[in-house]
């Protein structure tokens, strides 16, 4: 359930390696077959190679096989206290894009319980792999 997804999201928050932002993200992925991917956000001294949560879930569960993907709980905040829902970035929408239909949902956790987006209306008009195979 929505409910189940976003209670692994908040447990994954506290594998977060934030030294640097102090901000702590969590991320549940559910793949068609039913198994969930936890990811949290791993920054870097040199900040760019900071791989976001919800990137470092797709990446576990692409390494292990899955292509399908059902929704994915995101949640974050300041010294791992969720203070309020928070959009996914731009190349992780792009990466959700690679691997989802328009219907993937995203399910922003806040602090009472959580808001729900779909693929489509975070990333419209995208670049995707039938694009440049026209
Ligand atoms: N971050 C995520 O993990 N996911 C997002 O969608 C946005 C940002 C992380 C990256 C960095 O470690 C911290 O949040 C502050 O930008």
């Amino acid at each position: 359930t929505p409910e189940q997804l976003t209670q692994l999201a908040k447990e994954a928050m506290l594998h977060a390696y934030a030294p640097y932002s102090g901000f702590f993200v969590g991320a549940a992925l559910l793949c068609g077959d039913g198994t969930v991917y936890q990811g949290c956000n791993i920054e870097n001294a040199a900040y760019g190679p900071t791989n976001c949560a919800e990137r470092t879930a797709f990446f576990k569960a692409i390494y292990d096989g899955h292509r399908d993907f059902k929704a994915i709980a995101i949640c974050g905040g300041k010294g791992g206290n969720i203070t309020g829902a928070f959009p996914p970035c731009g190349v992780c929408r792009q990466v959700m894009r690679e691997f989802c239909d328009d219907d993937f949902l995203i399910y922003l956790v806040d602090e009472k319980g959580f808001e729900t987006r779909t693929l489509s209306q975070l990333l419209p008009d995208s670049f995707r792999a039938s694009t440049h195979m026209q």
